[in-house]
């Protein structure tokens, strides 16, 4: 990515948050299952984003990610009380956040390169996320697919990019830890950093982001910051 950006737009989920914080609760509840539950959780999610997108059938992503946790609790077995559901969900408005974030965003706004998230949570979820871990003055916009209603990978979900920051895709960078959506992303024409923190294979999509790291210091050596 050169430096000559002039913005950075990031996913949230796994990127900067991690969904699987919600793991404790779910291993306080559902000893040894836990951990399990979570990641059915996230496979169920994100399937049902591209599901709803695909049969035009949007609903937005806490709906989702409600019927993809009762989902995971069913495969696996589990009696998910109704206060148990609400507490996990509630877990989700309040995920940890990655230790590296802070510093990687305040390294990005002190170079004066506007930032944003570009994400499939609702409005609400992103700002909510944000807040609680004392991330929002750093971000310029808080940019959701609802307002579309249509989730990732689809043009119209990359398209908010571009016109909120005012400039076409080819000058912004995208950064995900979602292998898909970074090869999403590189499709619509960001520059595109996959943060690869799982260490897992790329997507076999036809197309590869421009950088890759393990996480967002990474980016910054990658910027040349
Ligand atoms: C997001 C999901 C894809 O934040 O992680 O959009």
């Amino acid at each position: 990515m050169p430096q000559s950006l002039k913005a950075i737009a990031f996913d949230a989920y796994g990127t900067l948050f991690d969904v699987h914080s919600v793991a404790a609760l779910a291993e306080h509840f559902f000893p040894d299952a836990g951990v399990r539950l979570s990641e059915i959780w996230r496979v169920a999610q994100i399937d049902y984003t591209r599901m709803r997108t695909l049969g035009d059938r949007y609903a937005d992503f806490r709906k989702v990610t409600e019927d993809g946790l009762i989902y995971a609790a069913e495969k696996l077995g589990l009696p998910l009380e109704d206060e148990q559901r609400k507490a996990l969900m509630a877990q989700y408005e309040h995920l940890t956040v990655y230790p590296e974030v802070r510093e990687v965003l305040e390294a990005l706004k002190r170079q004066g390169i506007p930032i944003a998230i570009l994400s499939n949570g609702t409005p609400d979820q992103l700002e909510t996320l944000a807040s609680h871990a004392g991330l929002t003055n750093l971000f310029d916009h808080f940019l959701s697919v609802d307002t579309v209603k249509r989730f990732k990978p689809t043009p119209e979900a990359y398209s908010i990019g571009p016109a909120a920051f005012g400039c076409p895709a080819s000058e912004i960078g995208f950064v995900s830890s979602n292998g898909w959506d970074a090869c999403g992303a590189t499709w619509y024409g960001y520059r595109t950093f996959w943060v690869n923190r799982a260490g897992g294979p790329l997507d076999k999509l036809g197309v590869r982001p421009d950088g890759e790291g393990r996480n967002l210091r990474e980016l910054l050596a990658y910027l040349e910051m």
